[in-house]
């Protein structure tokens, strides 16, 4: 059987934790769809405690949306296992997600319980939900500054009462890719063992810029679900950008050796839609997704580009949906860039006109930057009209 690596997509709660973003039921289940379709394991959908809005919008995804796993968040409190097991229990594949923190810092100031209230209260809460599904993850929030050893004894009561997935969080993005390989190592030797019955599952948040580079640690330490959002979206500096982690692990088979059942020609329109619905827009050079990630402007990466594209590109842009690679025209564009645009125009122009709208457009990008198709248009017919003497010059626009 093929090693395989889990997609839990978490856009739709925690990705939507970050400030200022309030989906519908209706955004809501427009991204769970498309989500189904980009064929994700798991969607996260919400933590329908928190509001009857979402409440109303985990439910709907619940009845509406085929393929994955719908996952609901519950702190490890009756109340909230309860409330989540009534939004998916029209699933097809409902999971109930029971988090509570194991750090000394969550226990003494926000929770305020010993290491065996927790461990106490992990088990009644797992086991509640467990007595609703089969499909049950616990996660030790804040398990990066947790004591390991804790983080493993309440793993293991968490899957004593009835949990298939541990998830490890570094919930504040403290980790380094060793420490946290380490960590979930121990959890993969101790918790899971030999059990095909439990996977080990990794959530990284982005306030040191290691959330991928820790998921992927995670993975080679035998971590067979990775959780995340479209875009990086989520509290503070984000989550794990799922369209990273997916790329990373297809384009670097070669080095991680495991598989990933994602449609990834619909990363990009899943991208897409996920900005449009937050508001959240992409940098330009964001990894995958950003307008520049297959945008070249530099005359020696443009030549090499135009002649054989992997010379400077290591995935194919359609291999994420986003159609070809793109040459920009600006002040480092050499004459092979330039005459490609030409030839994308339908320009066509003899040496002379060539030579002086390549000069002119030099010009015209010291001072715009990027030189769109109407300027290169507009630069040659002004060369064209500047020119008395018509010696050698030829041009034809189409
Ligand atoms: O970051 C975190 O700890 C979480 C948990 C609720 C899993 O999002
Ligand atoms: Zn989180």
């Amino acid at each position: 059987m093929e090693d395989r690596v889990r997609i839990f997509d978490s856009t739709l709660r925690d990705g939507e934790q970050a400030p200022g973003i309030a989906l519908d039921p209706d955004q809501k289940v427009a991204i769970a769809s498309q989500l189904a379709r980009l064929g994700v394991d798991i969607i996260e959908a919400g933590f329908p405690i928190s509001s009857p809005g979402d409440f109303r919008a985990v439910t709907r995804i619940a009845q509406e949306v085929q393929g994955p796993t719908i996952a609901a968040l519950a702190r490890a409190q009756a109340k909230d296992v309860d409330r989540a097991w009534e939004a998916i229990r029209h699933a097809a594949d409902p999971r109930i997600h029971v988090f509570l923190a194991t750090s000394a810092i969550h226990m003494q100031h926000k929770l305020r319980m010993d290491e065996e209230e927790v461990i106490t209260t992990v088990k009644t809460n797992v086991g509640r939900a467990r007595d609703y599904t089969e499909n049950v993850e616990y996660s030790p929030e804040d398990a990066t500054r947790s004591d390991p050893d804790f983080v493993v004894a309440v793993c293991l009561a968490a899957v004593e009462a009835g949990a298939t997935t541990v998830n490890i969080p570094d919930t504040v993005g403290y980790a380094t890719p060793s420490d946290y390989g380490t960590l979930i190592k121990r959890v993969v030797d101790e918790v899971k063992g030999n059990r095909d019955d439990v996977v080990v599952s990794t959530h990284c948040h982005n306030d040191l810029g290691l959330a991928v580079a820790n998921s992927l640690a995670a993975v080679e330490a035998g971590a067979r679900q990775v959780e995340g959002a479209i875009n990086g979206i989520g509290e503070r500096a984000g989550n794990t950008s799922i369209e990273e982690v997916v790329m990373a692990l297809r384009v670097r088979a070669d080095a991680y050796g495991v598989g990933v059942g994602v449609t990834t020609e619909e990363i990009y329109e899943t991208s897409k839609l996920v900005s449009e619905q937050t508001g959240y827009p992409i940098q330009f050079n964001k990894a995958i997704v950003g307008r520049n990630a297959f945008a070249h402007e530099s005359g020696i990466h443009q030549h090499g580009v135009l002649r054989e594209r992997t010379t400077y590109e290591i995935m194919d842009p359609m291999a994420v949906g986003m159609g070809n690679s793109v040459i920009v025209i600006g002040k480092h564009s050499g004459r092979a860039a330039f005459k490609h645009s030409l030839d994308q125009l339908g320009i066509e122009v003899g040496d002379a006109v060539f030579e002086r709208s390549f000069a002119r457009m030099k010009e015209v990008a010291d001072h715009s930057g990027e030189v769109t198709p109407d300027e290169i248009r507009a630069i040659v017919e002004e060369v064209i009209s500047g020119i008395e003497v018509l010696d050698g010059v030829t041009a034809s626009f189409q």
